[in-house]
């Protein structure tokens, strides 16, 4: 079984990688990644020599490139993770995410209906459900909650579900979809909340959390995440939407205080920073319907999870001091020095 597995080079997608080659040793992957910023190939080192492994430097947008590759890969699956993935950077200039979201997953799809793969897989997020109120624990967003965006990231990631769904009606493409909620682990990129936090308080630099921090997320470790989507692809039913995800609700202040205690520095770095605008509040999985379904629950409690994290990065500094010592300064000087 060939699968392409497109955003291979980012963090989601290599943690994918990993989990499949090992769990599925007789699978053939081949990463389609453009390399943008938050492509990393080193990530990929351990693989790359690896003979059911291939890497492909192309841009899910190009029409020719996306061609080629599956003519010569004739692949059974497809699972897209290429993506535009951070709220900030859309907020700043949201072109590049109606690009890459919208019309690249347009490109692979009309590739999957040419060369009749057997399934094309979604990577979606539970910021197309919007955000909760804090003052309502009882709710959490299930599949049937209503697409209600906020950022042009949410908006762009929503509108390529629409048109997923339209691909599987309309030409009968085999898809599923999941919608995640936020992932930590290793290889995460230094921009977003829990590496940038540990990134910045080992090198003493302030922690700069939007607001009042007591904005919620739901916390998945990468690997169940990954564990999650392989289940999918195996049992998951056609033309339909899985929510992965719950039961690790944290609040942004906690999480960054956490981060301090394990490492060991003071809370007076933390500074508050003007809040990000449309902020949403609270994210909340119920995942009753993977769980009924495919048998998947998240493993990895939060408290667990962000120790092996914090020990990831800690192990791995090379990596990560890499991609905050380039173009990185020039992006965080841009995001947080006036903010
Ligand atoms: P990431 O930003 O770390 O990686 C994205 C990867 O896609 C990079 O390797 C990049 O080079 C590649 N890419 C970008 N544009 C491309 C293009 N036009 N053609 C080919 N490759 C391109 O992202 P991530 O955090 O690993 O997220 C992966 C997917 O999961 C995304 O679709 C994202 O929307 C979704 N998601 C992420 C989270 C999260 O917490 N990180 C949560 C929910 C959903
Ligand atoms: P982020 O990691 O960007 O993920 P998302 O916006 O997809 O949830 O942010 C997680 C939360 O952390 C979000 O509420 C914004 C907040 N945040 C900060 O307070 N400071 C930061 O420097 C960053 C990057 C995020």
């Amino acid at each position: 079984m060939t699968i392409i597995v497109t955003g291979g080079a980012g963090f989601i997608g290599s943690n994918f990688i990993f989990y499949m080659l090992k769990a599925n040793p007789d699978c053939r992957i081949v990463c389609l990644d453009k390399l943008t910023y938050a492509g990393n190939l080193s990530t990929l080192a351990s693989v790359m020599k690896k003979p059911n492994f291939r890497f492909v430097k192309a841009d899910i947008c190009d029409r020719e490139a996306v061609d080629r590759l599956f003519a010569e890969e004739k692949p059974d699956v497809v699972v897209n993770f290429a993506a535009e993935s951070h709220v900030d950077r859309s907020i700043e200039d949201p072109g590049i995410f109606l690009e890459t979201n919208i019309l690249g997953t347009q490109v692979l799809m009309d590739a999957c209906r040419k060369y009749n793969v057997k399934r094309f897989h979604q990577v979606s997020t539970d910021e197309v459900y919007g955000d909760l109120p804090l003052d309502r624990p009882d709710l959490f967003f299930t599949e049937t909650t209503p697409i209600h965006t906020s950022s042009p990231y949410s908006a762009s990631k929503a509108s390529a579900d629409l048109l997923v769904m339209a691909y599987h009606r309309t030409y009968g493409l085999p898809v599923t979809i999941s919608r995640c909620s936020n992932n930590y682990g290793p290889y995460q990129f230094p921009e977003k909340l829990i590496p940038l936090m540990i990134a910045n308080a080992l090198n003493d630099k302030p922690l700069p959390v939007y607001g009042e921090g007591l904005n919620v997320r739901d916390w998945l470790y990468v690997e169940d995440h990954c564990k999650a989507i392989d289940l999918i692809l195996r049992g998951g039913k056609i033309g339909e939407v899985y929510n992965i995800g719950g039961h690790n609700e944290m609040r942004n202040i906690d999480i960054v205080k956490l981060i301090c205690k394990e490492l060991g520095k003071p809370e007076t770095l933390i500074t508050h920073v003007t809040d990000r605008k449309g902020h949403d509040m609270r994210y909340a999985i119920d995942p009753t319907k993977i769980h009924a379904e495919l048998g998947w629950l998240p493993e990895t409690k939060f408290a667990d999870g962000i120790v092996k994290t914090i020990r990831w990065y800690l192990a791995n500094r090379p990596w990560w001091e890499e991609i905050v010592s380039g173009e990185y300064q020039n992006y965080y000087r841009k995001m947080y020095e006036t903010r």
